[in-house]
């Protein structure tokens, strides 16, 4: 396994492979952490607002109490609920998923998304409107004050390093100029279809480490939403798993097509995340390490690139996130 050393003075690892979890929810997710961490993996990602983080935690609670590792030698990412991105509420979530997790401190925080939603009643879900689809958006929230109080909590201990996650280059900036403590990662899609290039040049100059998120193209996410938020106009993509340069240069290194997806952002020094809770394939993602690709098939990979017509996560399901004034595409 290979890892990337983050910003700061303390100069914090995080292993270049982590598992994804987002979708994945009670026994499959508590076996997948289970298998994944059998496997090798050592970085976990969820969000309080996948519902797992129960689960995770119970899983790693049982790996340590197994003695087949400890806390220290794991790397736990989670985030920021858009409903809870208020500076006033972040102690408050950040509680929740420390207790959850059943840990002392979460490796990476990150602010899961630039803009927000208000909360309900209870203050621990959105407010919806009538309908129950649609979250209730809250206009007014600050990114630079929700920032200060992501740093204290960095100082008290609970938080190793934090960062961002579909913040586009200029908000990325804003938080950079106004940090006492710099931004260590930034979380976004990103896989063949949706390179991005500009913006891991511009956290490379703010020596920021890039997560790549959906690293398989995350097959299942548009039938998600249209479920989950009746939301039907999405730029469907063709699979990446079967596409055919894919699919070629898997023949020739002899590894699956997931496994050259993951190794295409690997040489471009990303972390992935691919998420599964299938043991064949969490076992197949993680095994990246053992090759390289050559410059004239990178090349083939890169020119897959569709720029923002490669998008498949751009929140609109969120119905009038467009309107927002942190709306980051
Ligand atoms: N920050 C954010 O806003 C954000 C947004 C989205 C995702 N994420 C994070 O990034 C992670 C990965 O993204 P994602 O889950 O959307 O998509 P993904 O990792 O690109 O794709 C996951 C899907 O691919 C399947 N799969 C996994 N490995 C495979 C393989 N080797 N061959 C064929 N199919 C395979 C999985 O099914 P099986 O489970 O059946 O294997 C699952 O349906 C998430 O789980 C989450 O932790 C963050």
């Amino acid at each position: 396994m290979q890892w990337v050393t983050l910003s700061g003075p303390q100069g914090y690892k995080i292993p270049s492979i982590g598992l994804g979890t987002w979708k994945a929810k009670d026994d499959d997710v508590y076996n997948a952490v289970l298998t994944a961490l059998d496997v090798g993996y050592r970085h976990i990602d969820t969000a309080s607002n996948y519902g797992n983080e129960d689960q995770i935690g119970r899983a790693i609670s049982k790996w340590i109490s197994q003695d087949q590792g400890s806390r220290e030698n794991l790397f736990i990412t989670t985030k920021l609920p858009n409903y809870g991105n208020r500076a006033e509420d972040v102690q408050k979530f950040l509680k929740m998923s420390l207790e959850k997790l059943q840990t002392h401190y979460i490796d990476l925080y990150l602010i899961h998304m630039p803009f927000a939603f208000r909360l309900n009643s209870s203050g621990t879900g959105p407010l919806m409107e009538k309908d129950n689809i649609t979250m209730v958006i809250d206009y007014d929230n600050d990114n630079i004050a929700t920032w200060k109080v992501m740093e204290q909590q960095v100082k008290k201990g609970l938080i190793r390093s934090i960062g961002l996650s579909n913040f586009n280059i200029s908000q990325v900036q804003k938080i950079y100029d106004a940090a006492e403590i710099k931004p260590a990662v930034l979380q976004v899609e990103m896989h063949a279809y949706l390179q991005q290039n500009e913006l891991i040049d511009a956290c490379r100059r703010m020596n920021i480490a890039v997560t790549g998120y959906a690293p398989l193209g995350s097959p299942q996410a548009a039938q998600h939403f249209s479920t989950k938020y009746q939301y039907n106009n999405f730029n469907v993509l063709p699979s990446l798993l079967t596409n055919q340069v894919v699919q070629e240069l898997a023949k020739k290194y002899n590894k699956s097509p997931g496994q050259i997806l993951l190794r295409h952002l690997l040489e471009k020094n990303i972390i992935v995340i691919p998420k599964s809770a299938n043991p064949k394939r969490i076992e197949d993602n993680f095994k990246i390490f053992d090759f390289n690709l050559a410059i004239e098939d990178i090349k083939k990979l890169n020119a897959l690139d569709r720029k923002e017509e490669g998008r498949t996560f751009d929140f609109r399901f969120f119905r009038g996130i467009e309107k927002h004034p942190h709306y980051p595409f």
